[in-house]
């Protein structure tokens, strides 16, 4: 069957809000409005996270917003709507139907997370992470980690600064949530991340 893409707006990235403002802003919020991000938004949010800054030229990886191990860019932002749930392509700023059913209640086990209108999970995959760097597993999984850490961090800026509600999630039940995105063994849950407009 044909799967769906969404190909976003072009983020903007000439939106101005002094970057000390949002360091001091950025907080977790819990409580949002029962409305959807617009497409802009989602766009914005998603190139904030991990989106293309520099072309790849030839050999030569891409380079993102956010930092790698390697360059490995191992970690993959799924986005979890209403409408279904999706794999965020950076190299065609699009969003890529993997489920067609809405599966936000699973993003975490926290009661008021599940009425979040937007939930991002950040899935390692593993066989991008082929350095010598990453020997043990033990090794693999910090890396994926801290890689993560920094995805997270630019959408609690992004968030602080467009005025978003975001609140980074461990607690989650993440057999099931990999189930629920019929992700394959190599491919890891690490966080998840929700977001809307607070209340
Ligand atoms: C790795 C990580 C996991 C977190 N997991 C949860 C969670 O499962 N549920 C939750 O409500 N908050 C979670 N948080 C948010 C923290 O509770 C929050 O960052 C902390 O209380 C500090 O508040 P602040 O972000 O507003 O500064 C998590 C934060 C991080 C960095």
């Amino acid at each position: 069957m044909e799967k769906s893409i969404i190909t976003l707006p072009e983020p903007q990235k000439d939106l101005t809000f002094p970057l000390m403002k949002a360091l001091e802003k950025r907080r977790t919020l819990r409580r949002w409005k029962d409305t959807s991000l617009s497409m802009q938004e989602l766009s914005n949010l998603l190139w904030a996270a991990c989106g293309i800054t520099k072309e790849k030229q030839g050999k030569i990886k891409s380079k993102r917003t956010a930092p790698s191990a390697c360059n490995s860019q191992e970690i993959r932002v799924y986005v979890l709507l209403k409408e279904g749930a999706f794999f965020y392509d950076e190299e065609q700023h699009a969003l890529i139907e993997i489920v067609p059913k809405d599966i936000r209640e699973h993003v975490g086990t926290q009661k008021m997370m599940k009425t979040a209108p937007v939930g991002l999970v950040f899935v390692a995959d593993l066989s991008r992470m082929r350095s010598p760097l990453f020997r043990s597993e033990e090794a693999q999984r910090f890396c994926a980690w801290v890689d993560t850490g920094y995805i997270s961090q630019n959408i609690y800026l992004y968030c602080a600064a467009a005025n978003l509600a975001t609140a980074a999630l461990a607690l989650i039940k993440r057999d099931k949530l990999h189930s629920q995105m019929n992700l394959q063994e190599h491919e890891k849950i690490v966080l998840t991340q929700v977001v809307g407009h607070p209340e």
